[in-house]
């Protein structure tokens, strides 16, 4: 059997992706590895967000290109694909940088893998960036029942793709094109099919997932709420989650949502960016520091124990050690259970990189530095504070040591069990005992209640 191997760099997106790949390609014949040197075919699933996010691409080619010497000289030949976002942005120039590139494909168009995997072996380069998303998503295959359940117990599921937004450092309103919502019915098919092959936790995703708004099967718009409230209804999922949301988009149906619904986690990725007006406006971020922390009251009004999370920016065009400070104070306030954060990086074709004022590399390092031992504090902090609460833990695998079981807390805290007897996919109670950097320590405190859906199937 032919063997594909699949890389994906960048964001949840892309993994939600490289899977549906390994699906198109897997009814070709190919069998997904873990060894690029096993690979008949490999697909690089590429991120162009920031510049060295697209550079990695590169030097992985660079190995590639000896790899598939390599195979040569052993007399097997190796298709190389480069899909994703560097795919979107560069199209034939990967081939002209890097002519080891057999075919390029973009986020929009990668149900046609198989033509162009058909092309390359005939020697024909080609290249393949439309936006056909509705075609795509209309004729994926189905996800397979084992591959789903080699995946564990937690599954994301694309219900929106593209941005509409443009935020003025943003590459992916380029790359993934217009914001474009999936029809509801196919969602719930494919996360009905995903909970029968024994996923337990759903996870909708899409660059604005909160933006949503696809047609319903009632033939009317819904929106997040709706379709979440939709996917609690399926029988056998006992946890949802959504990301990630814009700010401008957190309508009160999805506040409500928090609120009413217990399968929706109590956790919440919202990106600030920066916390002072003048640069969120030069980010086309559409909101300012005073609405966002009004925004985080109405969420904590709605749903009291909501864990937030956030990315960041530093150093932005412009960006004043005053305006810096702001980004502190603003992260402080709020107290963010997790953070990502990044030093600006210039995005060719985007507005902000035509900005004059670019901020010095040492300045953005010692902003970066500043800003992520404060986020960092604020993380511990956040996990010690769990220590002595009964959490709920969906465990996903058996842990470090015997007797030990892996999980997630709501918190998507990463968990080590001890005292439980419980499967993957099932939902255990603990109580928190300590703190690790990256975990917490818990001890079993008796199985909860599953439920109702879990009940009604049973
Ligand atoms: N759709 C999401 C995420 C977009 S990309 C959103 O709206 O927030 C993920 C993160 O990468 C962004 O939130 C931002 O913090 C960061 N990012 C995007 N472009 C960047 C750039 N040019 N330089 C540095 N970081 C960037
Ligand atoms: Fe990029 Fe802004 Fe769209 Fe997020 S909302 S994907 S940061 S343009
Ligand atoms: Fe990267 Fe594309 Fe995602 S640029 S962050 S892989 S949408």
């Amino acid at each position: 059997m032919k063997k594909a191997f699949i890389k994906s760099y960048g964001c949840q997106m892309n993994v939600y992706d490289s899977g549906r790949m390994a699906d198109v390609v897997a009814e070709q014949g190919y069998a997904e590895t873990a060894v690029a040197d096993d690979a008949d075919l490999v697909i690089l699933n590429t991120c162009h967000i920031r510049e060295k996010a697209a550079e990695k691409v590169y030097s992985e080619l660079g190995r590639l290109r000896e790899l598939k010497r390599e195979r040569a000289e052993g007399g097997r030949e190796t298709t190389i694909v480069v899909a994703g976002c560097v795919a979107q942005a560069e199209g034939r120039e990967i081939i002209r940088r890097a002519p080891v590139v057999d075919a390029v494909v973009g986020p929009g168009s990668y149900h046609r893998l198989p033509d162009l995997i058909r092309d390359a072996q005939a020697r024909r380069k080609g290249v393949d960036a439309e936006f056909d998303q509705v075609e795509k998503f209309a004729s994926l295959p189905r996800p397979d029942a084992a591959r789903i359940r080699a995946r564990g117990v937690s599954a994301f599921v694309t219900v929106q793709e593209g941005c509409d937004k443009f935020c003025s450092f943003c590459v992916v309103p380029y790359t993934r094109g217009a914001e474009l919502s999936r029809p509801a019915s196919a969602i719930l098919d494919e996360a009905q099919a995903l909970l029968d092959g024994g996923i337990r936790e759903i996870t909708l995703i899409g660059q604005n997932v909160n933006a949503y708004h696809g047609e319903g099967p009632d033939g009317r718009t819904w929106s997040l709420a709706a379709l979440i409230a939709a996917v609690a209804a399926l029988s056998g999922v006992r946890r949802i989650r959504y990301t990630t949301s814009h700010p401008r988009d957190m309508s009160d149906d999805l506040l409500r949502a928090h609120a009413e619904l217990p399968a929706l986690m109590p956790y919440l990725h919202l990106p600030v960016q920066a916390g002072a007006d003048r640069v969120l406006k030069a980010m086309n971020r559409r909101h300012t520091a005073d609405e966002y922390r009004r925004l985080i009251d109405r969420i904590r009004a709605a749903r009291p124990d909501i864990a937030l999370s956030s990315d960041f920016i530093v150093g932005f065009p412009g960006e004043t050690d005053a305006e810096f400070e702001d980004t502190l104070r603003l992260a402080a306030e709020i107290g963010f259970a997790a953070s990502f954060s990044f030093k600006y990086s210039p995005r060719p074709g985007t507005p902000a990189a035509d900005i004059a004022a670019q901020v010095p590399e040492p300045v953005m390092n010692e902003r970066l530095q500043r800003l992520q031992a404060q986020l960092e504090a604020d993380r511990q902090a956040f996990n010690r504070a769990t220590v002595g609460r009964v959490l709920d833990v969906l465990i996903e695998k058996p842990g470090r040591h015997p007797g030990q079981l892996n999980g997630k807390t709501p918190y998507l805290q990463q968990v080590q069990v001890s005292g439980a007897v419980a499967q993957p996919g099932e939902v255990v109670a603990v109580r928190v005992t300590g703190t690790a950097p990256n975990s917490l320590f818990a001890e079993a405190v008796g199985n909860s209640a599953a439920p109702a859906a879990l009940v009604a199937a049973a």
